[in-house]
């Protein structure tokens, strides 16, 4: 299968690959669109067959449920069930965050294929803020399962070129929207009743952070599955070996904690490109890149994480070092991609 990448750079060539990715979907097809945290591949939500063509493209195992995109706020209710005990939290996260990136799991709608959820009872939900995909979903006029748009447990890609060094081939179309504005995936939540505040769990940090969900609730995060013990994953995105680059990468807490194989070339992630951090005259490193260059700042490292770690990976490198972000803000979720991306041992 040829690959085709559809522009998005003018007016004209925008609304053509609008109508292409539709026909596509009408017809049971995938394809690669952006998204503000990264690009998803999607599939009409309620074609089983199309749905299973995701899990074909990305080697996806049929146990790791997917998260359905909505065209407007309404069609929440098409997909899912809203329990009135957290009826009032659900509204109120869906009008501060939507379109944005915060996914909702609620009990699942008998017209969702259990494909699309791996058989779970409930449904992770979520309108999206990308303008292309937008437009897609709304001439589409449907729900769109799409998970990232990497092969299962790479990276995931944060720009058209990144999906085409993965799927090249196994996809029709790559919808070409530009860097994605986030480069995270989104945060996702479950909500429960309770007194005196609604719970609200964080199953995956992401750009919705711990201060932004406070509000709204009693905010409390969800056990990574490696540390969990005898229990089934609940959100199998969770798992410990989940978002690594090919290249062995190491998260080194302590500059100190560092010790050089000498026939190794190893490159350094750092966070700010700064001496005083320890980590820069630490080796003669073979390649060195920056998250957030100067007094650094969390947002930006995560916009660039995957981005440069599919640079990374592309360099020939033995290990990537990475330094630790500060863990605040989205810096949570990065520490969380690179503590799972990390070798262990
Ligand atoms: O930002 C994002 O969320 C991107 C863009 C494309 O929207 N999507 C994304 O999808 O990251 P994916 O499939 O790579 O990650 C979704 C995670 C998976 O770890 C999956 O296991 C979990 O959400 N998930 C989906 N449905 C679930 C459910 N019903 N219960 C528990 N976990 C669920
Ligand atoms: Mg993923």
């Amino acid at each position: 299968m040829q690959t085709e990448i559809a522009l998005t750079d003018t007016e004209q060539n925008t609304r053509e690959s609008v109508n292409r990715a539709v026909s596509l979907l009408r017809s049971g097809e995938v394809v690669a669109l952006p998204t503000e945290t990264v690009y998803g591949l999607g599939a009409d939500a309620f074609n089983a067959a199309a749905v299973a063509r995701i899990f074909e493209a990305k080697e996806r195992p049929r146990f790791d449920p997917l998260i359905v995109h909505l065209p407007n706020k309404t069609m929440l209710h098409d997909v899912g069930e809203v329990p009135s005990d957290i009826a009032k939290t659900v509204t109120q996260l869906v009008e501060t965050f939507w379109p944005g990136p915060l996914t909702i799991l609620l009990p699942k709608k008998a017209a969702v294929p259990d494909i699309v959820t791996a058989g779970l009872p409930t449904v992770a939900v979520r309108q999206c803020q990308h303008p292309i995909f937008h437009r897609i979903l709304k001439h589409f006029g449907g729900p769109v399962a799409a998970p990232s748009a990497n092969r299962f447990g790479a990276l995931s890609p944060t720009s058209a070129s990144l999906v085409l060094d993965q799927l090249d081939g196994r996809i029709p179309l790559i919808v070409d929207g530009g860097a994605c504005a986030r480069g995270l995936e989104s945060t996702i939540v479950r909500v429960r009743a309770a007194t005196p505040k609604p719970v609200i769990e964080v199953l995956r940090p992401g750009p919705i952070t711990e201060d932004d969900l406070k509000p709204f609730g009693k905010v409390t995060f969800a056990k990574r599955n490696d540390e969990v013990e005898d229990s089934a994953p609940e959100a199998p995105g969770m798992l410990a070996t989940h978002y690594a680059p090919r290249t062995p990468l190491r998260l080194l807490e302590n500059p100190s904690d560092f010790s050089a194989d000498p026939e190794k070339r190893y490159a350094l992630l750092s966070y700010r490109g700064q001496e005083k951090d320890g980590f820069l005259d630490l080796h003669p490193w073979a390649g060195v890149v920056v998250l957030s260059p100067g007094s650094g700042r969390v947002a930006e490292a995560g916009i660039r994480l995957f981005h440069l770690l599919g640079q990374l990976d592309k360099g020939g490198y033995d290990e990537i070092i990475a330094e630790p972000v500060p863990d605040r803000g989205i810096g949570r979720a990065i520490l969380d991609k690179l503590r799972k991306a990390s070798v262990k041992g």
